[in-house]
């Protein structure tokens, strides 16, 4: 399959480009996109073979379901067996934004859009082209992350091109994602509301408004959940991980260092080429093939953004192994640690 490179105005995407999008959507095919967290597959939600397509295309394991998104608030009730009050009042505060809630659903999602659950993950996204694209369509919009399943989340449409080129039918490509993390996942089909991946729309804003938040022990999770406390498909699968093995160190920043050395050390030692991620306050403190710094560790919206693109560009320099320091767990830090946990295989070393 030819893969079509549609470039767009972020801010002002050209109509033509979204209607020819849109077309292809229609007619059960695969178009990334832009959104502000992360690139999306998408696939017509209501049509299960344009799903069933779209795993294939990712490589994704049939029993996790993509995510729904919306263009209106509104486009949730037919959708789902009901709106709770809380859910209401997280989606006045937090649509159009890096927020997916779940649901109880109806009858008219096809079983393979939920993986055969009785629930449906829905958001509407921030991104004028997302926005545009399921407006133009007339449909929900199913959308993974368009990565190869088990890969970093591509923040670029170049990354998309990388893992899913000759896969899918086309790449929106709106320059790059704003967030860098993938939206937060908020269960409301459970009282207490639980949060079961943390992203981009903070723990601590999401309890202000709901008083009773309950964390997921795997959103903090150091090791590997035993099945049966899985709540949702994506915690069982690898996920973020590039061709690299990746170790994690935790602690405070000059243990961190001192850690972060020896390892690189040991490594090099045994004639392996290593990769840091640093933070721009330690960077200058290391050496090895590759240095990247993930932003200041004071400023965790920058170290979310360029956290799975650093990945990626770590992973092109050949490196056989990347040591990550870890940063603070407030706002976005959550998000992050998350995500360098489950690419490190929870392979984490205390400093
Ligand atoms: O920011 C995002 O959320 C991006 C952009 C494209 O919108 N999408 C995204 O989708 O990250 P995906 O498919 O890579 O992640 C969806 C997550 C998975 O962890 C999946 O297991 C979970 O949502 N999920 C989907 N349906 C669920 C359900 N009914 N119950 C619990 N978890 C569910
Ligand atoms: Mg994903």
């Amino acid at each position: 399959m030819k893969t079509l490179l549609l470039k767009v105005n972020p801010g002002k995407p050209d109509p033509e480009k979204i209607q020819l999008a849109a077309s292809i959507i229609q007619r059960g095919g695969l178009v990334a996109f832009p959104t502000e967290t992360v690139y999306g597959l998408g696939a017509d939600a209501l049509n299960h073979e344009a799903v069933l397509a779209l795993f294939e295309a990712k490589k994704r394991p049939l029993d996790n379901p993509p995510i729904v998104h919306v263009a209106d608030p509104s486009e949730v009730t037919r959708l789902v067996v009901e709106v709770p009050k809380k859910a209401e009042l997280l989606m006045e505060k937090f649509w159009p934004g890096p927020l997916t809630l779940i649901f109880k659903h109806s009858n008219l999602v096809p079983k393979e859009t939920v993986a055969s659950l009785d629930t449906i993950a829905i958001r509407m996204p921030k991104h004028k082209v997302a926005l545009e694209l399921i407006r133009q369509s007339r449909c929900p919009i199913a959308a993974p992350s368009a990565n190869l399943a088990g890969k970093p989340s591509p923040t670029t449409a170049q990354h998309v091109y990388e893992d899913l080129n000759g896969r899918i039918d086309a790449i929106l490509d709106g320059g790059s994602t704003n967030i860098g993390v993938e939206s937060t996942v908020v269960d409301l089909s459970v009282d207490p509301p639980m949060l079961l991946r943390p992203g981009g729309t903070p723990f601590e804003a999401l309890k202000k408004v709901l008083g009773d938040l309950r964390l997921h022990p795997f959103v903090e999770a150091e090791q590997e959940l035993p099945l049966q406390q899985i709540r949702s498909p994506g915690m069982k699968h690898k996920h973020y991980a590039p061709k690299a093995e990746v170790i994690l160190v935790e602690g405070n920043v000059p243990d961190v260092i001192a850690k972060v050395k020896q390892l690189a050390e040991s490594y090099r030692l045994k004639g392996e080429k290593v990769g840091i991620l640093a933070t721009d306050e330690t960077q200058t403190a290391y050496r090895a093939e590759v240095v990247k710094s993930l932003g200041s560790r004071f400023d965790l919206v920058t170290v979310a953004q360029s956290l799975f693109r650093l990945l990626r560009e770590v992973d092109a320099g050949g490196v056989d192994v990347i040591i990550a320091e870890g940063v603070s767990s407030d706002g976005l830090g959550l998000a992050v640690m998350n995500r360098l946990r489950k690419a490190s295989g929870y392979h984490i070393v205390k400093a």
